[in-house]
């Protein structure tokens, strides 16, 4: 590292919230709001470059050590992975997994194996281990919605934000499985090696945090 941190942010509905936040805390983000197709951007007035990516690249990059630090949903850290430390709660793209079902349908009813289609593989298995129940995962990559409707599964585990896709698809929620907001996470050596750095930036964030309430 060349005395600046480097840390991945992941597209889409979190960049903008990240935006806002840095902002609050004194941070100029213009290279970052006007990207064009660049994917690397630094900062000009403080010693912090972002990298844009996919949700589970910003895990990868972090966990391999070549970002500093990360913002990502909770959602991704479930599902791929934990080698790195947790360090905020930036309580922005809040929402909540939730197994769904067609509405009326009686899931936990009867003695059938269940079907449960999801983008999310690993915290289905781990919600229905928990409860010591047989259930078959189907991996879906998107508009999972699709999967009951098709009656090609029972339910879903997905995320629902104002359940509006699932009302739109005749789905219904039936039970939380955990609940989910973006997170800041850094990489462990990082931590270590850049501390003084990476706890400025941390207060600073917790500073924009603050300023929302
Ligand atoms: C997510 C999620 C649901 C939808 C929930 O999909 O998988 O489909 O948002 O939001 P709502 O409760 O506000 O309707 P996303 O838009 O990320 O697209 P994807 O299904 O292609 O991943």
């Amino acid at each position: 590292m060349s005395g600046r941190l480097r840390i991945a942010i992941t597209k889409g509905r979190l960049l903008e919230q990240s935006m806002a936040l840095f902002e609050r805390a004194g941070l100029d983000c213009a290279p970052v709001r006007d990207p064009g197709r660049r994917l690397v951007h630094s900062l000009p007035n403080y010693p912090l470059d972002a990298v844009l990516a996919k949700a589970p690249d910003v895990i990868t990059y972090v966990e391999h050590g070549v970002c500093d630090l990360g913002i990502v949903g909770k959602d991704t850290i479930l599902e791929h992975g934990h080698a790195f430390y947790e360090v905020l709660d930036l309580n922005f793209g809040a929402c909540r997994f939730a197994l769904a079902v067609k509405e009326g349908f009686d899931f936990y009813g009867g003695y059938k194996t269940r079907r449960v289609a999801t983008k999310y593989p690993n915290v289905t298995r781990a919600f229905f281990e928990q409860k010591g129940m047989d259930v078959s995962v189907i991996k879906i990559e998107g508009s999972v919605e699709l999967a009951p409707l098709l009656d090609l599964a029972d339910g879903i585990v997905d995320i629902v934000e104002t359940g509006a896709t699932l009302k739109a698809n005749g789905l219904e929620p039936v039970e939380t499985v955990a609940r989910v907001s973006a997170r800041l996470i850094v990489n462990t050596a990082s931590m270590k090696l850049y501390k003084e750095q990476i706890v400025d930036f941390i207060e600073k964030c917790q500073r924009g945090l603050e300023q929302t309430v």
